[in-house]
């Protein structure tokens, strides 16, 4: 295992509400953000418009995942909330698994200054980048993070109050066995009263080959690619393309070769892997606008059934 304990980091907390509950949120797969942030002020003077921010030769990928994808400021939010109200104190550590570019850790970490955080990713480019243009944007606080290029299925070197897969990204294991075998790990590198996060992802929709675009207000469009889905094996092959408003595509910039995996199996496999409570926490309605969801999520062991929603599973050790 090589171990990576740099840091840099930039200011992610841009995201905002977490998906609305019918076609915008199945835009919001992989992508929690978006509705909320202000608009930029439009050029009122006479002089050209300026060019362009985000161009398929100039945007940097990792960046426009992380403003179109990730909502790391609220995923803390709802992780640091859930273990306070499930053990009546404070966590202190997290381990981020598959953490590409380690934008979750740096936010934990500046949830309070005895935060620690450790992420895993067998990729050394995201790893790279998240030093980069992340931890660097966070002074101090980065030197409470430690990053490992290794497997997620890996040992830590600290047991975790919080551990979390998100994205989806504990759908590369794609046999039941081995999914199983990486939900008993995690468990066993847990430290007493700790829990274990993973997101979800369903609807009547989740399966359906289709692809949903969204306006990024910093000026281009994520595209989420629901390219091929096998129901037999529940192969679920996806893409993220990005295009920019000067015509030019950024196609395929991110590859997913997934197993889609749905909640009661999970459940099933969780409690298997011996933890004590298994429970899924759906996001509530805006009162405002029913269809919407209002970025708030609560145990609720049924759900509701609509064309795609997004949750998490909390798995107490
Ligand atoms: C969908 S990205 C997740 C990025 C980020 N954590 C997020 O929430 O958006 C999946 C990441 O998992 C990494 N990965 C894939 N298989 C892995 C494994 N077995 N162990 C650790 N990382 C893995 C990839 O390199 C990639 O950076």
């Amino acid at each position: 295992m090589n171990k990576d304990s740099t840091a840099i980091t930039e200011p992610a907390g841009k995201a905002t509400s977490k998906g609305e509950r019918k076609a915008a949120k199945r835009a919001a797969l992989q992508a929690r953000n978006a509705n909320t942030r202000k608009k930029r002020k439009g050029a009122q003077g006479k002089s050209p418009p300026p060019p362009p921010r985000f161009t398929a030769a100039t945007a940097d990928k990792y960046e426009l995942y992380q403003l179109a994808v990730q909502s790391a400021d609220l995923d803390v939010k709802f992780l640091d909330n859930t273990y306070r109200t499930l053990r009546g104190r404070s966590p202190r550590h997290l381990r981020e698994d598959f953490c590409g570019t380690s934008l979750l850790c740096c936010e934990w970490v500046k949830l309070d200054a005895q935060y620690t955080a450790e992420g895993y990713d067998l990729d050394p480019e995201p790893i790279d980048w998240g030093r980069e243009h992340n931890h660097s944007k966070i002074g101090d606080a980065a030197e409470r993070i430690e990053l490992f290029l290794a497997d997620a299925r890996e040992a830590g070197e600290h047991l975790a109050d919080v551990r979390i897969a998100q994205n989806f990204s504990y759908w590369i294991f794609q046999q039941r066995a081995e999914l199983l075998d990486y939900f008993r790990g995690a468990r066993a590198g847990l430290a007493d009263e700790g829990i274990f996060v993973i997101d979800l992802y369903g609807g009547t929709e989740a399966n359906a080959e289709m692809t949903e675009e969204r306006k990024i207000e910093e000026g281009f469009t994520y595209i989420w690619d629901q390219d091929c889905y096998y129901p037999g094996s529940g192969e679920f092959r996806c893409f993220i393309h990005f295009h920019f408003s000067d015509g030019s595509k950024m196609k395929r910039a991110f590859a997913y070769e997934w197993r889609f995996w749905n909640l009661p199996e999970l459940k099933d496999l969780l409690r298997e892997a011996g933890y004590s409570r298994v429970t899924p926490y759906f996001e509530g309605e805006d009162p405002d606008h029913p269809e919407e969801g209002n970025g708030e999520f609560e145990p609720d062991e049924r759900g509701e059934n609509c064309e795609s929603w997004i949750g998490y599973l909390v798995a107490e050790k």
